[in-house]
């Protein structure tokens, strides 16, 4: 295969090979934006370019990219994926949780599928890989979601994968990051890495439609289970303990040194001791 060529992430490359029915349909690439959520809901906003579920906004470069807790997103011209996907699920409010479960199993599942890299999550959003015994953040997702008469009437899911990423130009972060060049010691191309995101999330938005909730696979995921941890939620205090598991909405049961069960239903986690 030749990887420049499928690293054309440019409209007619993508549509040409994309095999889903409705995710991505509407796909559109950008060379740059600020970020791409921001840019796909002045869409919506709008009314600009009329973005039907499933419209897909790609950049190959962010001059703000966002990531959670107001945090930023950086990663080098052309050497990533940064995306956002339009869903309009219409479901309860209280499953708006769902979506950054799916997104993260689809995203972990197309990394798997296209690169043979193993991928953890960590609670609530952070893909993981293992390198050298130590997890190591590969992406991110960044879920805006309106509600509407106590419904998820739209949804901005942004996908950050550190692709191509040198590790010399690796960005600064909380959480150590890596890439997938890191992890395979080769180029990765992104365009069947994409391809498989947009497959794998469609799969899971349509088990989802069916009443079937991403929670047990996504427990099953999360390497931050079992352990040890230390969560800082926006408004509360800190939690310490032992993250027991995810209630069926996506909060995190974290069980304190006297025993009282505490759910984190929004914060930051860190493994204690790493
Ligand atoms: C995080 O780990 O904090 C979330 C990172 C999400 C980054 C993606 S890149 C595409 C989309 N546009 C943004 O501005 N952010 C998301």
């Amino acid at each position: 295969m030749d990887r420049m060529q499928d690293d054309d992430l440019q409209e007619a490359a993508v549509l040409g090979v994309l095999t889903t029915r409705w995710v991505g349909r509407h796909y559109r690439y950008v060379a740059e934006t600020g970020s791409t959520n921001d840019q796909l809901k002045a869409w919506v906003e709008t009314g600009a370019n009329d973005p039907p579920a499933g419209t897909v906004l790609l950049a190959d470069y962010q001059s703000s990219g966002r990531g959670r807790l107001g945090r930023a997103w950086e990663a080098p011209r052309g050497s990533s994926l940064l995306f956002s996907v339009l869903l309009r699920p219409g479901w309860p409010a209280e499953r708006a949780g769902w979506l950054v479960m799916l997104a993260g199993l689809a995203a972990a599942e197309a990394i798997t599928a296209t690169t043979g890299v193993a991928v953890g999550l960590k609670w609530p959003n952070d893909l993981m890989v293992a390198t050298k015994g130590q997890w190591r953040k590969v992406g991110g997702l960044l879920v805006d979601s309106g509600l509407a008469d106590g419904r998820v009437a739209q949804a901005i899911v942004g996908v950050g994968l550190n692709v191509n990423i040198p590790a010399a130009d690796l960005p600064t972060a909380v959480t150590p990051p890596t890439s997938l060049l890191v992890a395979t010691g080769q180029p990765v191309a992104r365009r069947p890495l994409l391809c498989a995101c947009l497959l794998h999330l469609e799969q899971w938005m349509e088990r989802a439609e069916r009443g079937h909730s991403p929670q047990p696979e996504w427990n099953g995921r999360l390497i931050t289970i079992g352990e040890q941890v230390q969560a800082t939620t926006p408004t509360g205090p800190l939690v310490e303990g032992l993250a027991e598991g995810t209630d069926e909405w996506g909060s995190l049961l974290v069980r304190d040194a006297v025993g009282k069960l505490h759910t984190v239903v929004a914060g930051d986690v860190s493994l204690r001791g790493r």
